[in-house]
């Protein structure tokens, strides 16, 4: 059982979302899962240009990263789940992630790959209150149009996912509220997972 945890950063290094994502996917491992951070500031890859190659195998027209090295690491049939994880940009995804998920669009178009598994939203913003739960909506959206399933962080937080803030005057390490919704999101990801027996 895989959590693949995407970190939609462009950053290479020092990335407040990074720093985040792997706090959780070291949760989720505790629970006795594998898991892989896939950074997508490591690679080189555009959006989706709707040449509907995809439509008729598991491939892709465009000649980059996301077809090169992406595509093949998220069409392991270990994969139950996934930890979407984003820096707010002007209330949304970054402009990455977004190309990523529409990218995966092969993945719905050859036999919905991705149905039934397990995701979670993580967002970092620099505000307070800057975005983090509408950006998450961007998360949730793509997630269901591959019919996913959509978990909140449990209890007692339970709300939309994990959302943070970057601009804590002591850093993000210091965002206790925000490090308890995600610390019980990763909670709730390994608990489904192992619950549904995926
Ligand atoms: C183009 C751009 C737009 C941003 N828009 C927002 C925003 O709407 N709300 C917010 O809280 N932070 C915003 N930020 C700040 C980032 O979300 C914040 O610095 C975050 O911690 C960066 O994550 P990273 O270190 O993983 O790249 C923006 C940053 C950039 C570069």
């Amino acid at each position: 059982m895989k959590i693949i945890g995407v970190n939609g950063s462009p950053k290479k290094s020092n990335s407040t979302t990074g720093f985040a994502l792997e706090r959780a996917l070291k949760l989720i491992e505790d629970q006795g899962l594998s898991t892989q951070q896939i950074n997508l500031g490591d690679y080189n890859f555009s959006g989706c240009i709707d040449c509907g190659k995809c439509r008729n195998s598991l491939t892709c027209s465009i000649n980059d990263d996301f077809t090169n090295k992406i595509l093949p690491l998220l069409a392991d049939s270990e994969i139950k789940g996934f930890l979407f994880a984003s820096p707010v940009y002007f209330g949304g995804i970054t402009g990455q992630l977004k190309s990523f998920f529409d990218r995966c669009v092969v993945f719905r178009r050859n036999g919905f790959m991705f149905e039934h598994m397990v995701a979670g939203g993580l967002t970092v913003g620099r505000s307070r209150n800057g975005g983090q739960e509408l950006a998450t909506m961007d998360i949730v959206r793509s997630c269901l149009i591959q019919g996913m399933i959509i978990v909140p962080d449990s209890s007692p937080t339970s709300h939309f996912g994990a959302n943070l803030w970057s601009g804590h005057p002591d850093s993000i390490e210091n965002d206790e509220a925000g490090l308890a919704t995600l610390d019980n999101l990763a909670k709730n990801i390994a608990g489904i997972v192992k619950k549904l027996n995926l």
